[in-house]
C-alpha cells in the first residue's frame, strides 16, 4: 500500500472507465508530486491489467455506436471541450504547473491554449474524413472508405501531458475511433481534469482515462489483444516495446520518440533574434524537456565567440524558480531521477577532456528545495561525446563549431535520432540547401515554435513512425481505408 506518512491528507482521485470515476481494483496508489516544492500534492489509481481489462471493454462496446455517430456531431462534441477547457484555463494551467514544474506563464499556460486549439482544428476536420473514386473505367465504380480502426490505446509521458492528451484524443475520437488513454505516473492530474471535461460531451466508454505505471498498467495496455492500434510519445526504448507488442498481433502503431536536435548558426547570423530563436528551440523554459529540443548547437568558428557570448548574456537573464511565479521563466525538472540524470550528464561534461562550462553547472543541492537546474552550457563540444549523442532531456546545450558547410551536415546527421532541426542564416540558398540535407522529420529556418495545428509532426530514424497535428496525421494514424469496387453492368 501507500508508503507516503501524509497519505491521509493527500486527496485521492479517481480515474475513468466506462464514463464512472473509479479506484484501482488493486486498491493501491501512486503519489503525485510537486517537483517545485517536493511535495506531494495527491495520489491517483494505480492501475493494473484488470483495470485495463475494464476500460477496453468499456471502449469496445462505445465503439459500436460512435462509430455511427455522424462525423459533423463528433466534431461538435469535440469543439464543445474546446469551449469548455477555455473556460476553465487558468485552473488547469496551474494544475499543469503544480505537477508538472513547468513555469505557469512560458509553459502552462501556452500548454492549454494550444491544447483548445487541437480540439477546435481536429473538431473542424470531420467532414474531411473522406475517400476517394478511382476510375477504373465506365462499367465500374471504385471507391475508398475512411473507416476508424476500433480501440485506440494511448500512452503519453509528463513534459507537456495536456497537449499530448489532446494531439491524440482530438484526432482518434473524430476519426470514430474510441480510446483507453494511460497518462504518466507523474502528470496525470491535468489529464484526467481534461477526461473529466470530456467525459460530458461524449459518450461513457468513447475515451477512458487510467493513471498508474508503466509496467503495471501501460504494458498490459498494449498487449491487449481488443486494441487495434498503438499511439506512444516517449522515450525510444520503451516505443521499441510498443512496436514489439504491434507487431505480435499486427496492428498499427504511431511513435513519437526522442529527439538530439541540430541547431545550425551560419556566420552572418549574430543576430539578437537568432539568440532568441536558439534559446526557443532549446526550450530552455520547459527545463529543456522537450523531445525537439535544440541541444547540439553548431556555431560557425568565424562568429562562435561572439554567439556563445551573446548566448550567456541572454540565457543568463532567464529566471530560474517557483513555477506559479509570474516572475519565472524556468521551472523545476519533473522528478528525482531526471534531475539525477540531468546531474550526471553534467557531471561528465565538466570532466570531459577540453570541454568548456560556458554558463550554468551542476546545483547546489539543499534536500528541501525543488529540482531545479540553471541552463548549463557547454563550449568547444564534439559530436561524438556522449553529451551530444544521448537525449539529456534537460537544460544542458553543446555547442560544437564549425568551418565547413558539408561538415556541419555531416555531424548534423551524425545520430540515430531525427526529430527536428533548426538552421539561422540569412542567406536563403544555404537555409533551403540545409533544410533539403538534413535529416529531421520537422526543419526550421530562423525559428525555434512549436507545433502548430495542422503541422506534419513527426520524426525520421529512431526519432518516431507516423506523423501527428494534422489532417493528414489523423487519416493516416487514426483510419484505414476500404476500397469498394462495383461492377455497374452485372
Ligand atoms: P518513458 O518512455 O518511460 O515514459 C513515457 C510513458 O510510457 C509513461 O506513461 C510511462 O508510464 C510509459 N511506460 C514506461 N514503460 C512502459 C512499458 N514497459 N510499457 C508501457 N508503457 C510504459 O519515459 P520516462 O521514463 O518518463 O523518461 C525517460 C526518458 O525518456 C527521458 O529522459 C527522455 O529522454 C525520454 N522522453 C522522451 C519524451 C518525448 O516526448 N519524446 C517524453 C518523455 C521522456
Ligand atoms: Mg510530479
Amino acid at each position: 500500500m501507500n508508503e507516503n506518512p501524509s497519505f491521509q491528507r493527500v486527496q485521492q482521485r479517481k480515474m475513468l472507465v466506462a464514463g464512472n470515476w473509479v479506484h484501482a481494483k488493486g486498491g493501491e496508489f501512486v503519489d503525485v508530486e510537486n517537483p517545485a516544492r517536493r511535495q506531494i500534492i495527491a495520489a491517483v489509481p494505480r492501475g493494473s491489467a484488470e483495470d485495463v481489462n475494464d476500460a477496453v471493454d468499456a471502449a469496445i462496446l462505445a465503439f459500436e455506436s460512435w462509430k455511427r455517430v455522424p462525423p459533423r456531431e463528433r466534431g461538435r462534441a469535440l469543439q464543445n471541450i474546446a469551449d469548455e477547457v477555455e473556460s476553465r484555463s487558468e485552473g488547469l494551467a496551474r494544475l499543469i504547473a503544480e505537477e508538472t514544474g513547468n513555469a505557469l506563464r512560458t509553459q502552462a499556460r501556452p500548454e492549454v491554449k494550444s491544447s483548445i486549439e487541437m480540439f477546435r482544428y481536429f473538431g473542424g476536420l470531420a467532414s474531411e474524413l473522406k475517400g476517394e473514386t478511382i476510375p477504373l473505367s465506365r462499367d465500374v465504380l471504385s471507391f475508398t472508405v475512411r473507416e476508424p480502426l476500433g480501440v485506440v490505446a494511448a500512452i503519453i509521458p509528463w513534459n507537456a501531458p495536456f497537449l499530448l492528451a489532446s494531439v491524440k484524443i482530438a484526432p482518434a475520437l473524430c476519426a470514430g475511433n474510441t480510446m483507453v488513454m494511460k497518462t504518466a505516473e507523474d502528470a496525470p492530474l491535468a489529464v484526467l481534469a481534461l477526461a473529466e471535461i470530456c467525459a460530458k460531451h461524449i459518450p461513457p466508454g468513447v475515451l477512458n482515462v487510467l493513471t498508474g505505471t508503466g509496467t503495471e498498467c501501460g504494458a498490459p495496455l498494449l498487449n491487449h489483444p481488443e486494441v487495434s492500434k498503438l499511439s506512444f510519445t516517449g522515450s525510444t526504448p520503451v516505443g521499441k516495446l510498443v512496436m514489439e507488442a504491434a507487431a505480435k498481433r499486427i496492428i498499427p502503431v504511431s511513435l513519437e520518440l526522442g529527439g538530439k536536435s541540430p541547431s545550425i548558426v551560419f556566420p552572418d547570423a549574430v543576430d539578437d533574434w537568432v539568440i532568441e530563436g536558439i534559446i526557443a528551440a532549446m526550450r530552455f523554459t520547459r527545463q529543456s524537456q522537450s523531445c525537439t529540443a535544440g541541444s547540439r548547437l553548431f556555431v560557425h568558428k568565424d562568429v562562435y565567440s561572439k554567439v556563445l557570448e551573446k548566448l550567456c548574456s541572454a540565457v543568463s537573464k532567464l529566471k530560474v524558480g517557483d513555477p506559479l511565479s509570474e516572475e519565472t521563466d524556468i521551472g523545476a525538472i519533473i522528478n528525482r531521477r531526471q534531475f539525477e540524470k540531468v546531474c550526471s550528464y553534467i557531471e561528465e561534461g565538466v570532466r570531459q577532456p577540453n570541454s568548456k562550462l560556458v554558463i550554468g553547472g551542476l546545483p547546489n543541492r539543499p534536500e528541501d528545495t525543488g529540482y531545479f537546474l540553471q541552463p548549463t552550457i557547454f563550449g568547444q563540444g564534439e559530436n561524438s561525446w556522449r553529451l551530444a549523442q544521448e537525449e539529456i532531456f534537460g537544460p544542458v546545450m553543446v555547442a560544437i563549431p564549425w568551418e565547413d558547410e558539408a561538415e556541419v551536415i555531416r555531424m548534423a546527421n551524425d545520430s540515430h535520432y531525427g526529430l527536428a532541426a533548426y538552421v539561422w542564416t540569412h542567406d536563403i540558398g544555404k537555409a533551403l540547401r540545409t533544410a533539403r540535407d538534413v535529416e529531421a522529420g520537422w526543419v526550421q529556418v530562423n525559428q525555434g515554435a512549436g507545433q502548430q495545428p495542422g503541422h506534419s509532426y513527426g520524426g525520421y530514424k529512431q526519432s518516431g513512425l507516423g506523423r501527428e497535428f494534422s489532417l493528414a496525421a489523423m487519416l493516416d494514424s487514426f483510419t484505414q481505408t476500404k476500397n469498394v469496387t462495383v461492377n455497374l453492368v452485372h
